[in-house]
């Protein structure tokens, strides 16, 4: 009987996802301003992620629920907002004689997508498809430290590990192999701030303007529940006292 047990525990163990892959995933966590019931977002970071978003991710990923007018969040005004989007051409029309046309963007318009559809994205990556990142934060368990660990853990192949053509080694992907080249290797962008364009510094930077893409009304919410919970408390004193003062008759 305790045979058995032992045997299903183990099947049951070595059969999970993460082992039968090969690896377990290597999460490294930071210190995030916008974790805790206090969190926000770090407005300088939140700009210097965009701009690595767009010098080296926007080549094959997309993030489509995100409008330009929406950079307000990062600290951008009306003006800088404009002048970004202008740089962007998007699709429009059909005009008057049926044809779709480009044209600059303005603010109201969404970002648009490096790749005209899903089987151009695969056909430009080897069949594999780079995901839409304007959800990408929340699509994964610990959304945070996972972004962060998965920019900065490419590493060398251990010995006797087989990495078939198309992928590379990271070990904070489940199973360890991704279709996603290693898209950082530190000093890919220059900052105008001068901040730090490591490998880890850049990541970081990246992981707080994915999780702002994410949950754009995350310090909204998050100030609701502080003083949510704050009103409680003084209304279960109040409702204290008013019971006392109800029932001191009653003995
Ligand atoms: C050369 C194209 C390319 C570039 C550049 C690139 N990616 Fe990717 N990315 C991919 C592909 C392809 C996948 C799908 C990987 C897979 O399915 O194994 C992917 C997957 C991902 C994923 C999802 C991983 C998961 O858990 O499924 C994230 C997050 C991501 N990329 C973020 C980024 C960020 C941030 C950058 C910029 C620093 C970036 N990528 C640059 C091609 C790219």
């Amino acid at each position: 009987m305790l045979k058995r047990t032992i045997t299903i525990l183990l099947l049951v163990l070595l059969s999970s996802p993460a082992v039968a892959a090969g690896g377990e995933v290597e999460l490294r966590s930071r210190s995030w301003s916008f974790s805790g019931p206090f969190g926000t977002y770090d407005k300088a970071s939140m700009q210097r992620g965009f701009q690595v978003y767009t010098e080296v991710c926007a080549g094959c990923h997309s993030m489509k629920l995100i409008a330009f007018r929406n950079f307000i969040d990062l600290g951008y005004n009306e003006s800088e907002i404009k002048a970004i989007a202008s740089q962007y051409e998007v699709k429009d029309g059909p005009n008057d004689d049926g044809d779709m046309f480009l044209r600059a963007a303005i603010p109201a318009d969404r970002m648009p997508a490096p790749y005209a559809n899903d089987n151009a994205a695969r056909a430009g990556n080897n069949g594999a498809l780079p995901p839409d990142l304007s959800l990408i934060a929340k699509a994964r368990p610990n959304g945070a430290d996972y972004l962060y660990s998965l920019l900065s853990s490419y590493k060398d192949v251990p010995d006797g590990k087989d990495v078939p053509e198309g992928l590379y080694y990271n070990t904070a992907y489940p199973g360890h192999l991704i279709a996603m080249p290693q898209p950082l290797y530190g000093d890919d962008v220059s900052f105008s701030d001068g901040s730090e364009t490591t490998i880890e510094a850049v990541s970081a930077d990246l992981t707080q303007f994915l999780m702002w893409a994410a949950e754009p009304k995350m310090e909204a919410r998050k100030r609701i529940g502080v003083a949510a919970v704050f009103f409680l408390c003084i209304f279960v004193i109040v409702s204290y006292l008013a019971k006392r003062r109800v029932w001191a008759d009653v003995h």
